[in-house]
């Protein structure tokens, strides 16, 4: 008896213990939680509940209060480089994931450290390496486990107390190109990714429901049709292949589903944002035209099943990379005196859609931004007015927006009690070229980027590209209001009950506006790009805002469009800031922008053939991370300046030998005599240009 009764007070001790350092408390995060508004307390779930709205009911931070917001704490991240995941927070404990994965579990309160863990990311990636970012875009939580989702490929289940893994789960096929760069979703415990991959692969894109106990698999759902000769996983499959052409499955079709998942709990539903086609160019992909089902699309799951229940198709027979991946909010919208289950979604292609979620049906279709690819959307079809010419037809077209979209991943989110949306915008055209592809020979790619259309071969100038934060009124479809922005990667953006809109900006500002009138309120400056969204959440009753500074994603992909900020990398050190309305911790240094300095090697005689094979190599191989053109966006070393490229042994150590696996830059084994050459080419033709042409918008 005296036994039983000391071991129950040993373990209430530790139930009290663990309550205070690790921050168990009274929430368990499960469907009850995240079906209501709450009390804004916790921010337990990608779009803070399942409605991803990312509207939070504090008010404590608001119009009047909120010019007082001062730093509370902040935590450096020096091994980190993209950041651009969204922290989430239940009871006093914050948890995200950095780069590569690496998940950390930190006192909301205080900033120390509880538990981190890496899941080795770099070691599991092999090959996949050379298609890899270190980028993701956060982690889930449901009752005692934290989820995280690996760029290599893997969901692992963390214990959420200590840090531990419980399960492993690889949820693609490792000899292939795909990789996760998406949260995972988690519904009635299940927990629901997909993949990226269009690119660099014959992909066929899916979605899996994984166990939130033990990672088995509980369905999957495949977005585009396999060979017809294989016969169909699903209804839904033979459907869909009625409307492709060709031999479509040779190339994988593509559709994959690397962010944009949202569940629906008054429906019972996943919707799902589909990818774009496998490869871009449609004429390739599916010859003779067609919708080309599910891409671009929100596709209405069964949540129990993964069974097809209904779609819309925001772009058929996509052939600019519009796709449907973004993020898809939900909420009760007033038509008239009829209040409607609505979602949200403003994908690539420049329209903002509002969609009932019963049964798919469109409700409204507007322009957000330049779009010259449709003049409208015909509401009584449900489809996009094409602009002749606009397909690229004859090889050659210039086409608003560009594959970047009005509106990319970067979080919109809804107030209730103004009505309208916020989200960052992009303004920018792009040239859609194949005129110089041989479109019967094409082939799928592997491990290197190929889209059937020229792709990324030259450097954005600084100017390519406009940006802009807007409240949209989903309702009168109107722009309420609109700030110009820096080019052109800005992050997500938050709004509160306090009348508020939080967000951080590409040149390392982070504001808060009038949600109703849009004006400034508060910034500071971070000092280097913002890509993530920011949170809040309470302690003690204590409203706190955090956001991850790290400059990351596709945007930096464009050499000098994203290189003008000046985050050169590895130069300024990520960080995970807090704020309050007491806080009054000093915001640390930040070396200022700098920028590459191209070495011309003076007795370097450049051949053209060299130059244009290494130009062709380059595009398909490197400038996914080093930049287009030869300039660095950020992401990766600038090679015009990289002493590594100066000496051809050097450069093999690194390029063929792996000698900077470690950090991230993948291995070429293949490599031989032929690619050394023309990349080195390449290269030293580029730093002599620029040197000769000096950009006049930033060095
Ligand atoms: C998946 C991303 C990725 C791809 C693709 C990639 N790199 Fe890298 N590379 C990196 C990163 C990250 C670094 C910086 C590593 C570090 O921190 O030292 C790097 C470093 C290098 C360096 C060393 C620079 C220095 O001064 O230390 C060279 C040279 C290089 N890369 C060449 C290439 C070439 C050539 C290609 C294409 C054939 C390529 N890389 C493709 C990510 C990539």
């Amino acid at each position: 008896m005296l036994n039983e009764r000391k071991s129950l007070f040993v373990s209430s001790l530790f139930v009290f213990f663990s309550a205070s350092v690790f921050g168990v408390g009274e929430t368990t995060v499960d469907d009850a939680t995240l079906s209501v508004m709450g009390n804004g307390k916790n921010w337990a779930a990608f779009g803070r509940n399942y409605s991803e709205q990312r509207y939070s009911p504090l008010t404590k931070v608001n119009t009047e209060s909120v010019k007082g917001l001062g730093l509370d704490w902040y935590m450096d991240l020096p091994d980190d480089r993209s950041l651009t995941g969204t922290p989430l927070v239940v009871d006093g404990v914050i948890y995200f994931t950095g780069s590569y994965s690496k998940t950390r579990a930190v006192d909301a309160k205080t900033g120390e450290l509880i538990w981190e863990y890496d899941p080795e990311s770099i070691k599991h990636a092999g090959d996949r390496l050379k298609v890899m970012w270190d980028q993701n875009k956060g982690l889930a939580i449901w009752k005692d486990k934290v989820i995280i989702s690996t760029i290599d490929g893997r969901l692992v289940g963390l214990d959420k107390a200590t840090g531990e893994e419980v399960w492993e789960t690889m949820t693609v096929d490792p000899r292939k190109a795909y990789y996760i760069t998406g949260a995972p979703k988690i519904f009635k415990d299940k927990v629901i990714i997909g993949n990226g991959g269009t690119e660099q692969e014959a992909a066929r894109g899916y979605v899996t429901a994984y166990h939130t106990d033990t990672g088995e698999m509980a369905w999957r759902f495949w977005v585009v049709p396999g060979n017809p000769a294989d016969g169909f996983e699903s209804n839904a499959m033979e459907m869909a292949a009625k409307t492709w052409t060709g031999e479509w499955w040779k190339m994988g079709g593509g559709g994959n589903t690397w962010h944009g998942i949202t569940y629906d709990p008054e429906f019972d539903q996943v919707l799902v944002g589909t990818g774009n086609g496998s490869p871009w160019n449609q004429k390739i992909r599916s010859p003779g035209g067609g919708d080309n089902l599910f891409l671009c699309s929100i596709v209405a799951l069964d949540a129990d099943t993964g069974a097809y229940k209904w779609h819309y198709q925001t772009t058929p027979g996509e052939t600019w990379d519009y796709n449907s991946n973004m993020d898809i909010v939900l909420a009760d919208l007033k038509f008239g005196k009829q209040t409607i289950k609505a979602l949200m979604h403003a994908p690539k292609n420049g329209f903002f859609y509002v969609i009932n979620r019963e049964n798919g049906e469109l409700l409204s279709a507007e322009k957000i931004g330049k779009v010259t690819w449709a003049s409208h959307v015909d509401l009584k079809t449900g489809r996009p007015v094409e602009v002749e010419g606009s397909r690229y037809e004859d090889g050659e077209e210039l086409v608003w927006p560009s594959a970047f979209g009005v509106h990319n991943w970067h979080a919109m989110s809804y107030n209730p009690d103004t009505g309208l949306v916020y989200l960052p915008t992009i303004e920018m055209p792009a040239l859609f070229k194949d005129s110089e592809i041989d479109l019967k020979a094409w082939r799928s790619p592997s491990f290197r980027v190929s889209t059937g259309i020229e792709f990324n071969k030259e450097d954005a100038a600084a100017d390519a590209g406009a940006a802009y934060l807007m409240a949209w009124d989903p309702l009168k479809h109107e722009v309420r209001w609109k700030h110009l922005q820096p080019p052109q990667w800005n992050a997500g953006t938050m709004t509160t009950a306090g009348n508020l809109v939080f967000q951080g900006r590409a040149d390392g500002r982070f504001a808060a506006y009038h949600a109703e009138s849009g004006e400034e309120l508060w910034a500071v400056e971070l000092g280097l790009g913002i890509s993530a969204p920011p949170v809040t959440y309470t302690v003690d009753g204590k409203q706190y805002i955090s956001l991850l500074v790290g400059w990351g994603g596709a945007g930096q992909i464009v050499g000098s469009l994203a290189a003008q900020h000046g985050w050169k990398h590895k130069v300024h050190t990520r960080r995970l800031f807090t704020f309050s309305l007491d806080g009054k911790t000093e915001i640390p240094s930040s070396p200022p922008p700098a920028y590459a300095k191209p070495v011309d090697v003076k007795d370097f005689i450049l051949d053209e053939r060299k130059v244009a094979q290494g130009k062709q190599l380059y595009s398909e191989s490197c400038s996914l991370c080093h930049g287009g053109g030869g300039v660095s966006g950020g992401m990766a070393t600038d090679l015009r300046e990289s002493p590594m490229v100066l000496t051809k042994e050097s450069f093999k150590a690194v390029l063929v030998d792996g000698a900077s696996i470690q950090k991230g830059m993948p291995r070429f084994k293949d490599y031989g005599e032929e690619e050394l050459t023309s990349l080195m080419h390449y290269i030293r033709e580029r730093a002599r240009y620029s040197i000769n042409n000096p950009s006049p918008l930033h060095f």
